[in-house]
């Protein structure tokens, strides 16, 4: 069959997302609706109001997904579903919409990582991108350096010891009155910012090149925050913003240009929410540049949460036969 049609559902945390992806790389409908509006009364995502949400919602989604891509069930080879990591209850909207019509309609399964998803949402954008690469996952729930083997195959290299790059983010924004979700918004300030104003550390572990840790970073700012309030020095937010962000970019391009030479890479790639930073993506770039590695990123409407990259990753496990049974199940701790 010359054409292969992946209908593809992502539900892991507060995006319900469907998609229609071609073989691998063309994305026939891209549909994702937010409950950013709803989460952000309260400072975070609230898994019970996550699941709930995306029971209204996923119908409509997938309903649009097929109507937008010009396709019906009929056309569609497999369904792909993003089974863990993520909200044990929102996952599970997914999962069980995914094998009700995987049953109904008689089309073979696909269980995907959600991690699998983002690295995968490379290809979308570039045709001519083919693993081995390096590939930095940067979201608001990981921060894994993964070195791309082939299609489904990775070996995580290095990983946060504590805080994820995004939840870091979030958590300075809130910290600094900007709100959920926090990323966007210092991306944003930052600008108007200096990131040189204020000090803040680069933490390196020990023995662990690739690893990486952001709560001394985080508590850094916090504290520098309180000593100003108890001082009664103003706060120049913008400043903070652009010099935390630093921070992150200094230690997120060190470590992934030193494993791309360690290991030997050509290609270094980002992946995952935090990849839509302009300032990373300037400096990720301008790094690649420098050493001679040739630089993947996707657009930012597929770097945060969406089910076209979840399509791609399951067309290569469709071809590759690895089929999910009815029995799949959510698995919210899932490792790569
Ligand atoms: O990949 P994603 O949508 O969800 C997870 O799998 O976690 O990532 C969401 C994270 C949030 O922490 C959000 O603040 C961060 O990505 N993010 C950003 C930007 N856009 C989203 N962080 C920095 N700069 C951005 N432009
Ligand atoms: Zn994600």
């Amino acid at each position: 069959k010359s054409n292969i049609n992946i209908l593809a559902i992502e539900t892991s945390c507060d995006e319900t997302a469907a998609s229609v992806v071609r073989n691998g790389r063309e994305v026939l409908s891209n549909i994702i609706s937010s409950q950013i509006e709803i989460h952000k009364i309260y400072g975070g995502v609230v898994p019970e109001i996550a699941s709930r949400r995306h029971i209204e919602k996923i119908n409509q989604v997938i309903e649009e997904a097929l109507k937008e891509a010009n396709v019906t069930l009929d056309d569609i080879d497999a369904i792909g579903v993003t089974y863990g990591p993520g909200l044990v209850g929102a996952l599970l909207v997914g999962v069980a919409t995914a094998k009700a019509i995987s049953f109904a309609a008689n089309k073979p399964l696909i269980g995907v990582h959600h991690i699998e998803g983002h690295v995968s949402a490379n290809y979308i954008e570039n045709k001519e991108l083919e693993p081995p690469f390096l590939c930095l996952i940067v979201s608001g729930g990981h921060t894994h350096l993964v070195l791309v083997k082939d299609y489904g195959e990775y070996e995580v290299i290095g990983k946060t010891r504590d805080d994820a790059a995004g939840e870091a983010y979030d958590k300075v924004a809130r910290a600094i009155g900007l709100g959920y979700p926090g990323g966007p918004k210092i991306d944003k300030l930052a600008k108007e910012g200096n990131s040189r104003a204020i000090v803040f550390p680069r933490a390196h572990i020990e023995g662990a090149p690739y690893d990486f840790s952001f709560s001394g970073l985080k508590s850094a700012v916090l504290n520098y925050l309180n000593s100003c309030e108890m001082k009664h020095e103003d706060i120049n937010r913008a400043d903070v913003a652009a010099s935390f962000q630093e921070a992150v970019v200094d230690v997120l391009v060190s470590k992934t240009i030193q494993a791309a030479k360690d290991y030997n890479m050509k290609k270094v790639a980002i992946a995952g929410g935090v990849a839509a930073n302009s300032a990373l993506q300037k400096a990720m770039k301008e790094a690649c540049i420098e050493h001679g590695f040739e630089y993947y990123h996707p657009s930012p409407v597929f770097c945060t949460d969406n089910a076209a990259m979840i399509g791609c990753a399951a067309y290569y496990e469709y071809i590759k036969g690895r089929l999910s049974g009815l029995d799949l199940n959510a698995v919210p701790n899932l490792r790569i």
